[in-house]
């Protein structure tokens, strides 16, 4: 096994090895119109105060859109949603279109179904390879429970199964 490959293909295998939800990032464009795209690099940064951030790729067409927005909604999507998830990493896709959703009150589009929305305003922009981090304060959420979508090795999962810890083990979470 290689401890480290130049191979892009090999390194996307090794870091796809680490499932992750998967969620629609979305905003407002400057001329008002909904922009989102799908995102897997999102992951809670801290609870005090609470912060999430995300990774945007610089070849993305929307890379100005997000870079500049103030305000951005994650929508955590549901099992059911890959058609969503699908949608929303297509180019050219109108990804809007056939999607339910609805602006929250300030604005933002918030998507039908998801297991879990997250409003939050931009606080810092790091410039990291071909990615821009964005870090964010979440400032409204909401949870509905709904089963998570998955992603694992490029594919979508849409199956978890609980486990109970081993007999003597204890949850180091409590
Ligand atoms: C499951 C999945 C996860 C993705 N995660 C990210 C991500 O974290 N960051 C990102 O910039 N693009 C991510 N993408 C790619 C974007 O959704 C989109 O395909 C890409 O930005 C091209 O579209 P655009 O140019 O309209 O943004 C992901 C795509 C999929 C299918």
């Amino acid at each position: 096994m290689q401890a480290r490959s130049d191979s892009n293909v090999e390194l996307r295998k090794a870091l796809g090895q680490f499932a992750t939800g998967v969620t629609v990032v979305t905003t407002r464009a400057a001329d008002g119109s909904p922009v989102g795209l799908t995102v897997n690099s999102f992951t809670s940064v801290s609870l005090d105060p609470p912060l999430l951030l995300w990774c945007l790729g610089r070849s993305s067409m929307n890379f100005d859109v997000f870079r500049l927005a103030e305000q951005q909604l994650i929508n955590v999507l549901a099992a059911d949603q890959i058609d969503v998830a699908q949608r929303f990493a297509t180019r050219g896709a109108e990804r809007f279109a056939g999607v339910p959703w609805n602006p929250t009150d300030t604005g933002l589009p918030r998507l039908d179904g998801c297991a879990a929305w997250i409003e939050c305003g931009v606080r810092s922009r790091y410039e990291e390879g071909d990615h821009l981090i964005l870090v964010c304060r979440i400032e409204s959420f909401e949870v509905l429970r709904g089963k998570p979508l998955i992603f694992h090795d490029s594919r979508y999962v849409t199956e978890l199964t609980e486990t109970p810890l081993p007999r003597g083990l204890r949850s180091p979470l409590g």
